[in-house]
């Protein structure tokens, strides 16, 4: 009979608890995800606990508080801190989210903090996007046209053409919704998940793109793009308040409307 067991390192310990500061009147525990490739050791979830009247509002500014006053070892990815850049994706309190834009407020308890699920981990809450970068650049995500553009202009679109890509500009691929979703997680060798297939729809609803026969052809397979069933985990979990999955079932529209 198969017999299903995890590896002893997928258990995740219990690690150090770095008290508040004497005199904290409001304290906030968080509890990290920690793991390192430098040692052979299980990951672990250290608690660090935080005087929020000494701290920003934020997720974010509660991991910056720690790595600079507390644990200088704690790793994570962030940039702009508003909003932009995508780079401080992670899962808090269960949803994928950025931290920069996650009030502290918004979480009850203790705040548990880990990388994005279902993406293999560089160091705690860093995780290897090579493949969802890889999937992107399959899609040739710029502007494909053989006709050359006015002579005197660049290449214009009316006010409708242009509010057509409303919805999909505004993508900062964090991958927040590539890795809440349950197909991607099974098949995200060969699925390309909602965020790529999010800017894959960006060029196909581009007036000014040429390439739309081809850009369909390229995803009209049962992996790349029908891995999809409507589970509509992307669209509730994205922090940008984007619908990647509206732009799935119009590619798949698209797809059947000129094979019908
Ligand atoms: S709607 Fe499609 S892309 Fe979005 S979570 Fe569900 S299966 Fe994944
Ligand atoms: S659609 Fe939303 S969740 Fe997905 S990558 Fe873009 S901004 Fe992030
Ligand atoms: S730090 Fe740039 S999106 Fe959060």
């Amino acid at each position: 009979m198969a017999k299903f067991s995890l590896p002893a390192n997928s258990r995740i310990g219990e690690g150090r608890t770095h008290k508040a500061p004497p005199g904290a009147k409001r304290v906030k525990a968080f509890r990290v995800y920690r793991w390192s490739p430098d040692d052979r050791e299980n990951p672990r979830y250290d608690t660090y606990e935080i005087d929020l009247d000494a701290c920003g509002p934020m997720v974010l500014d509660a991991l910056i508080k720690i790595k600079n006053e507390i644990d200088s070892t704690l790793t994570f990815r962030r940039s702009c801190r508003e909003g932009i850049c995508g780079s401080c994706a992670m899962n808090i309190d269960g949803t994928n989210t950025l931290a920069c834009l996650k009030p502290i407020d918004e979480v009850k308890g203790a705040a548990r903090v880990t990388p994005l699920p279902h993406m293999p981990v560089v160091k705690d809450l860093v995780p290897n996007l090579d493949q969802a970068y890889a999937q992107y650049r399959s899609i040739e995500p710029w502007l494909k046209a053989e006709s050359p553009p006015p002579p005197d202009s660049e290449r214009r679109q009316s006010v409708t053409e242009r509010a057509a890509l409303d919805g999909m500009w505004e993508c900062i691929l964090c991958f927040c919704c590539t890795t809440a979703c349950p197909s991607y997680w099974w098949n995200g060798g060969r699925y390309l998940g909602p965020a790529v297939l999010l800017a894959a729809y960006r060029w196909i609803a581009d007036s000014r793109d040429e390439a739309t026969g081809e850009r369909l052809d390229a995803l009209e397979d049962p992996f790349r793009l029908y891995r999809c069933h409507t589970i509509m985990n992307c669209t509730e979990t994205c922090p940008k308040g984007l619908n990647p999955a509206r732009a799935i079932g119009r590619i798949k529209q698209m797809i059947a409307e000129r094979t019908g």
